[in-house]
């Protein structure tokens, strides 16, 4: 391609930094996204996607933890990206990446305004997986996540990560759990993510 890489339509690592600090997230959540973008990033060399969009998913999924923790906050990140005039799709990441994914079920459960939750893409798939593969700043199995899940009686749940860790470990062509021991459990940072303090 001529003249080089064509400017992205989504936020790069920096610009989601800024999106997140100015969103008010605090530096926990923001080191825990940073640690979402490098499992997503590795997944993403495997399997083809919209890297770009992947990226920014892994990124600003828990933007809305800068109003509220509960599970809300994927809805909150919706509708903050939206409102900052974010391409949908990118938000669309933020609401179905709690788990993977809620059921119409969990969502009168739960409260939250009618709308769909459940992962589709691959994108959205990466994004909620990559955080389901992270337990704050920390690389860990599925299992710790399924089995939380199953723990607090969310057995719906459990299963559909179970499901979604399968299904991308296949896309992948390795069971993803392998990325702890290939990335350690806190991976290295590089880029505007290394420089957080
Ligand atoms: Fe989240």
């Amino acid at each position: 391609m001529k003249g080089g890489r064509q400017l992205s339509i989504y936020p790069n690592e920096r610009e989601c930094i800024r999106l997140l600090e100015n969103a008010g997230c605090s530096r926990r959540v923001m080191h825990h996204s940073c640690t979402v973008r490098a499992v997503a990033a590795a997944i993403s060399e495997r399997i083809p996607c919209n890297r770009d969009l992947v990226l920014a998913g892994a990124m600003l999924h828990d933007i809305g933890r800068s109003v509220d923790h509960s599970i809300m906050h994927a809805y909150e990140g919706y509708r903050i990206l939206i409102s900052l005039g974010l391409p949908e799709d990118l938000a669309e990441t933020a609401r179905k990446h709690t788990g993977a994914g809620l059921d119409q079920t969990d969502v009168e459960e739960f409260g939250l305004p009618p709308g769909d939750y459940i992962p589709a893409t691959i994108e959205e798939k990466i994004v909620a997986h990559s955080d389901n593969l992270v337990s704050d700043t920390v690389l860990v199995k599925h299992t710790h996540s399924s089995e939380k899940l199953a723990a607090r009686g969310h057995m719906r749940g459990s299963v559909r990560m179970e499901v979604l860790h399968r299904e991308l470990s296949a896309e992948y062509g390795e069971d993803l759990d392998v990325l702890v021991d290939r990335l350690g459990t806190k991976p290295v940072l590089s880029g505007a993510c290394a420089e957080l303090r």
